[in-house]
């Protein structure tokens, strides 16, 4: 079988390192792909929004199947353009894929199907979410309802903040359309755990769960980031947990998709908060998450080709989902300044350290070979490092032990990924 991974991150290195795997696949291309993804793909120059020149080579090439990674092409309809042309394709569609892209319709719809969520107003007019705030229960969060490279999302803890959020969003467009709209949401507080789920419309398989580190300092401090790093399994997504989530989250969701016409096959990314009235959906994304793919997919026993055909082709209750009963944890590696100004372009040194291995793993972000063909960083995050452990305990001090093998001139990283397994 030959295979197109649409993307060119962290996460789609690890999804591509999947598929490598798999008996089933002869040859695996990568568009754009990255250095790290080179090793396993043969990477071609075409961008993750071009449909038409994908669905052309797709076509020239003969690809049997084909991946769509990021969350921007899948809310373009890219999935679509390749569906539409007869490929078989793992991915959403767009009318599907809108449960990510907008924040008003993903809220709409827990509303209407009692799916457990914040409370929330959604506003079109600057003015009137002015006069909102001006009276609302604080902290309180802005969210543009949009797609915003996850930093549309304000915390605002005082009413000036959130006055300021409002203008920020709203009058001053800083995500542009995608704050056209904005959802204001009630402010909660407990442990986040991100569950990532396959779908093919009507069964729903959950993965198991992960917990991702969103912001750029230790001690959570700093600015929001796409990911700074994750560990798998979360402690804190326990028995009763789970079984509360699959009877009123993962397939009400599906359910309340396929009711409105809008069938969703793909992962669904169930981002929680676990709130002392329950847990309760903080987001959706209509993809795999990054860093959460780097830690949960080499815990995954599967062939990834056959639950991802099952989610295809409508038979994902043939499937039995398996994880190893092991932990990963994954440890970025950025450029300093990030998420803000940073420098690239410096040489990344010992990725041969990592050839070969089965339980730690280099999965890139951005990285590119330079006019000499070394492998250098392009980008803010560069790598993240996952290991595998028998628990989270060893699988920690493995990752931190595997990023001592890698170095570049800038090289940042957290020192407290999976701090939260000592609070267990
Ligand atoms: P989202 O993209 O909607 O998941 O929001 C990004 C991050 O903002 C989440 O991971 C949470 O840390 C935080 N967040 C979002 N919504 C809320 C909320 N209603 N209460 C508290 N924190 C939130
Ligand atoms: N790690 C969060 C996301 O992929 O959206």
């Amino acid at each position: 079988m030959k295979v197109l991974i649409v993307g060119g991150g962290g996460r789609e290195h690890a999804i591509t390192w999947a598929v490598a795997k798999s008996k089933r696949v002869d040859k695996i291309y990568a568009a754009p792909g990255n250095a790290g993804i080179a090793e396993l793909a043969e990477c071609v120059d075409i961008s993750v929004m071009d449909k038409e020149n994908l669905v052309k080579f797709a076509k020239e090439n003969d690809i049997d199947f084909v991946i769509v990674g990021p969350d921007d092409p899948l809310a373009a309809g890219v999935a679509d353009a390749f569906l539409d042309a007869g490929i078989k394709t793992f991915g959403p569609r767009k009318n599907a894929a809108i449960i990510e892209a907008s924040k008003a319709f993903s809220k709409d719809l827990m509303k209407k199907y009692d799916i457990p969520s914040a409370a929330y107003e959604v506003f079109d007019n600057a003015e009137e979410a002015m006069e909102y705030v001006k009276t609302c229960k604080i902290p309180v969060v802005l969210k543009a309802d949009g797609l915003a490279l996850g930093k549309g999302v304000l915390i605002c803890m005082t009413r000036e903040e959130a006055l300021a959020g409002v203008e920020e969003l709203m009058v001053d467009k800083k995500f542009g359309a995608a704050g056209n709209k904005i959802v204001i949401e009630e402010f909660m507080t407990g442990r986040e755990v991100s569950v990532l789920c396959f779908s093919d419309g009507k069964t729903i398989l959950p993965m198991t769960s992960a917990q991702d580190h969103k912001r750029a300092g230790d001690n959570d401090t700093g600015l929001n980031t796409g990911g700074m790093g994750t560990f798998s399994p979360s402690p804190f997504y326990t028995k009763e947990v789970d079984e509360f989530c699959k009877a009123n989250v993962y397939q009400k969701t599906i359910d309340a998709m396929r009711a409105e016409g809008r069938e969703f096959k793909g992962v669904l990314f169930c981002g929680l908060m676990l709130t002392a009235d329950g847990p309760k959906v903080l987001e959706f994304n209509a993809r795999f998450g990054d860093p959460e793919t780097q830690v949960v997919l080499p815990r995954m026993k599967n062939d990834i080709i056959d639950v991802m055909e099952a989610c295809a082709d409508g038979t994902l209750d043939k499937i039995n989902l398996l994880f190893e009963d092991n932990a990963a944890v994954c440890v970025m590696l950025a450029s300093d300044g990030y998420p803000l100004e940073y420098k690239k372009g410096f040489v990344i040194k010992g990725l041969e350290n990592f050839k070969g291995k089965d339980d730690y793993f280099a999965f890139h972000s951005g990285s590119k070979f330079n006019e000499e063909g070394q492998v250098v960083t392009n980008g803010g995050r560069v790598l993240g490092v996952t290991a595998i452990g028998k628990d989270l305990f060893e699988a920690r001090a493995n990752a931190y032990k595997a990023t001592e093998l890698i170095d570049f001139e800038n090289k940042y990283m957290r020192h407290d990924i999976g701090k939260a397994i000592d609070e267990q």
